[in-house]
């Protein structure tokens, strides 16, 4: 049986490094489930569908073949065919994949794409639903949160590090509201479930946080 690990929590906690670091330590795949929310976003965006149309959404979602592929352990997603990973890390994208990320039809049509994964190997899955909604039976739980705070600041300092321009205030009034947003929507919202570990690793070196994630992983693993 493949053993799983969920790690849920709300945008620039540092889940997608963590999680990355911790399946690398473990050989299990990374799961970056954002990235598949994102690359519907980018299709959408590409035809012109306004995320907050969600009749129109629903209607050109049937029409978009989301795929997760694994190239050297590293994770691809197609749209359509086409690989978007290197286009769908923009705010535009991230804001669109929250909103998308409300409706019904949006997390179905995901939800089985990422179970499959899960069922065929190992691997540390991250998300916003992982622990409550797809993988309700993964072997380990974790919930990664800091304060909104320190999440745009690395945010902030993640963009400029790119060479983008980024002003913290903004950002961090776009982590203020994709929290709202995420945690508050009828569809499984961002929340953590009873049987996860809380990590807050608003003081915590990355290092820090992985040591901490395999401490409880490492033994028990399949
Ligand atoms: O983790 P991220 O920033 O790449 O995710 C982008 C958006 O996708 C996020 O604001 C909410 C949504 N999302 C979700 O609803 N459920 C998931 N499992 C992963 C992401």
């Amino acid at each position: 049986m493949p053993y799983s690990i969920a790690i849920d929590g709300p945008a620039g906690a540092g889940k997608s490094t963590i999680a990355k670091a911790v399946a690398k330590s473990l050989g299990y795949y990374y799961v970056d489930t954002g990235a598949l929310y994102r690359g519907l976003a980018f299709g959408l965006l590409q035809k012109g569908v306004p995320f907050v149309n969600e009749k129109a959404v629903e209607e050109e979602i049937k029409n978009i073949d989301v795929e997760l592929l694994y190239e050297d352990g590293v994770q691809k997603v197609l749209s359509n065919g086409v690989d978007c990973s290197a286009y769908i890390r923009t705010s535009e994208i991230g804001e669109g994949a929250s909103v998308i990320s409300q409706y019904a039809s949006v997390r179905e049509k995901l939800l089985d794409l990422q179970r499959n994964v899960a069922r065929q190997h190992s691997c540390v899955m991250d998300g916003r639903d992982i622990g409550s909604v797809v993988l309700p039976h993964a072997n380990k739980k974790f919930f990664l949160t800091a304060s909104c705070e320190v999440r745009a600041k690395r945010r902030t300092l993640e963009f400029q590090e790119k060479g983008e321009s980024a002003d913290y205030e903004t950002i961090l009034d776009e982590v203020k509201k994709r929290d709202e947003r995420d945690m508050n929507r009828a569809v499984a919202p961002l929340k953590q479930v009873e049987d996860a570990i809380l990590i807050d690793s608003s003081n915590l070196s990355i290092d820090e946080v992985v040591d901490c994630i395999l401490s409880y992983c490492v033994g028990s693993e399949a």
